[in-house]
C-alpha cells in the first residue's frame, strides 16, 4: 500500500518519543513513521523492538543540532508533518549541564524549524496534506504555582530552571515561526509523565528501582513538593488527537488532574511494591532518605486541561491506581532493561553499531 504521510517524529528513542512511535506505527499504517533520534543515554532502540520490523517505519541516527544534516535529511525526505520530542529532558543535569538544554532545546529546535519551513514553502510534490509541525512541550515553563491555582494555557511564562528556560524559549520560538512566516503549528504543554520505559533518573521509575534493590530512596528536602502526574500512553493519545484535530497555532495543555506530594507519592509506591514483592508492610518505607533539595525546586505544578476536554473530547484513559499498577509490573519484568540502561550497555551497542557509518 503506498503512504499518504510522511511523518518525523524526533525523539521517538526516549521514554514518551517510544509511546508516540508506537502508537502511530501501529495505528496508521497508511503513514510512514521517521524516526529521528541521536541515542542519547536517554534514548535506546530496546524502547521500539516490538515497531522496529514494521513496514512503515524507518529508524534514522542523527543530531537535531548539526544543521547540515537537518537540512539535507528535509530536502531529500520531504516530510509531510513533523512531531518534535527530542530534548534534554532532566532539570538536575540541566542544573550541572545548562548548555546541552540550550543547544538541543533550543538550537536543535531552530534548526527543525528552517528546515521545515523550506519544506513547507517547497513541498513534495505528491503531498495529500497540509504541512504541520507539531511541538511537544512541558507545564514547567509556567513556572511554579502557590498551594492553588492550575495552569491554563493563557498562564504568562514564568520558567525557573535551565531546562523549563530551554523549552519556554523553544515554545516562543515555534509561536514566532507561526507568527512571522505563517509556519502551521502546534503544541501542547503535559505535566509529569510516568509509564514503562521511563529512564530511572526520574523520580517514579528512580524509586521503583531503589525500592526493588534496596537501596535508599531520596527525597529532596522536605518532599512536599506537588506534581501532576499522568500515565504516558494517555499523553500519547492526546498527542494523537492534537496532531490530527488541533487547531493550527494553538496550544494545549494535558495534566492528569492528579496532584501528588512527591513524598506520599513515594510512600504509596513504597506500599505497592510491599506487596509485589512480597515483603512485610512498612520495610520499604525504611529505605526512604531526605537529601539536600533540588536547587530553585519548583513547589508545585498542576494543569487544568479543559481545553483539550472540551475542544477536542480527550480525556485520561486509567486511573492512577491502574497506572500505577501496570508502570511496576512493567519494571518488574524488564530488569535486563533497567540494568542495561543504568549501566550504559545500550550506549556501548550503538557506539559500535554506528561507528563505520
Ligand atoms: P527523554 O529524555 O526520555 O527522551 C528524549 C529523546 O530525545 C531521547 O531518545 C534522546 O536520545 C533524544 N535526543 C536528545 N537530544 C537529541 C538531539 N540533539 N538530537 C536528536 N535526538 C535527541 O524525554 P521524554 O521524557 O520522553 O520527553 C520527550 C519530550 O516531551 C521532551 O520534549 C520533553 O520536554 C517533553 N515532556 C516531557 C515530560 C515528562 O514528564 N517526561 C512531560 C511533558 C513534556
Ligand atoms: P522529576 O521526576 O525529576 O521530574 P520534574 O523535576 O521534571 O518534575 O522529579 C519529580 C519530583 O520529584 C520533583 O519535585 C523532584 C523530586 N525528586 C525527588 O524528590 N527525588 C529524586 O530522586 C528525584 C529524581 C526527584
Amino acid at each position: 500500500m503506498p503512504f499518504n504521510r510522511k511523518i518525523l517524529i524526533t525523539g521517538g528513542a526516549g521514554f514518551i518519543g517510544s509511546h508516540v512511535v508506537r502508537r502511530f506505527v501501529k495505528n496508521y499504517p497508511q503513514y510512514h513513521i521517521f524516526n529521528l533520534d541521536k541515542l542519547t543515554y536517554a534514548g535506546n532502540l530496546e524502547n521500539l523492538k516490538d515497531t522496529s520490523e514494521a513496514s512503515n517505519y524507518t529508524f534514522i541516527r542523527g543530531d537535531i543540532v548539526d544543521q547540515t544534516f537537518i537540512d539535507e535529511l528535509f530536502a531529500v525526505e520531504k516530510f509531510d508533518a513533523v512531531i518534535h520530542l527530542a530534548a534534554e529532558s532532566h532539570v538536575d543535569r540541566s542544573i550541572t549541564n545548562p548548555l546541552d538544554f540550550i543547544m538541543t532545546n533550543i538550537v536543535g529546535t531552530v534548526n527543525l524549524l528552517n528546515a521545515a519551513k523550506s519544506v513547507w514553502q517547497n513541498p513534495n510534490s505528491q503531498s495529500q496534506t497540509p504541512f504541520l509541525f507539531y511541538h511537544v512541550s512541558t507545564d514547567e515553563v509556567y513556572g511554579s504555582l502557590g498551594k492553588t491555582g492550575l495552569f491554563k494555557e493563557s498562564t504568562p511564562y514564568d520558567p525557573r530552571s535551565p531546562y523549563s528556560a530551554s523549552k519556554a524559549s523553544s515554545d516562543h520560538l515555534v509561536m514566532a515561526y507561526h507568527h512571522t512566516y505563517k509556519l502551521p503549528v502546534v503544541m501542547s504543554n503535559c505535566s509529569n509523565n510516568y509509564g514503562s520505559h521511563h529512564f530511572p533518573e526520574k523520580l517514579i521509575p528512580l524509586a521503583i528501582n531503589n525500592i526493588k534493590n534496596n537501596k535508599p530512596v531520596p527525597v529532596y528536602g522536605k518532599g512536599e513538593n506537588v506534581r501532576d502526574w499522568l500515565f504516558v500512553e494517555d499523553h500519547a493519545a492526546a498527542i494523537d488527537l492534537i496532531f490530527h484535530k488541533g487547531k493550527i497555532g494553538e496550544t494545549y495543555n494535558v495534566g492528569g488532574n492528579n496532584e501528588w506530594k512527591n513524598i506520599d507519592l513515594i510512600k504509596l509506591l513504597c506500599d505497592v511494591m510491599d506487596k509485589k514483592l512480597n515483603r512485610e508492610r512498612g520495610t520499604s518505607e525504611k529505605l526512604i532518605t531526605y537529601v539536600t533539595d533540588r536547587p530553585g525546586h519548583d513547589l508545585r505544578y498542576a494543569i487544568d486541561s479543559s481545553k483539550l476536554q472540551n475542544e477536542l473530547g480527550w480525556k485520561p484513559s486509567v486511573t492512577f491506581e491502574q497506572g500505577l499498577e501496570k508502570t511496576v509490573n512493567w519494571f518488574l519484568a524488564n530488569e535486563e532493561w533497567l540494568n542495561n540502561v543504568t549501566s550504559g550497555n545500550y550506549q556501548h551497542y550503538y557506539e559500535k553499531m554506528y561507528s563505520n557509518r
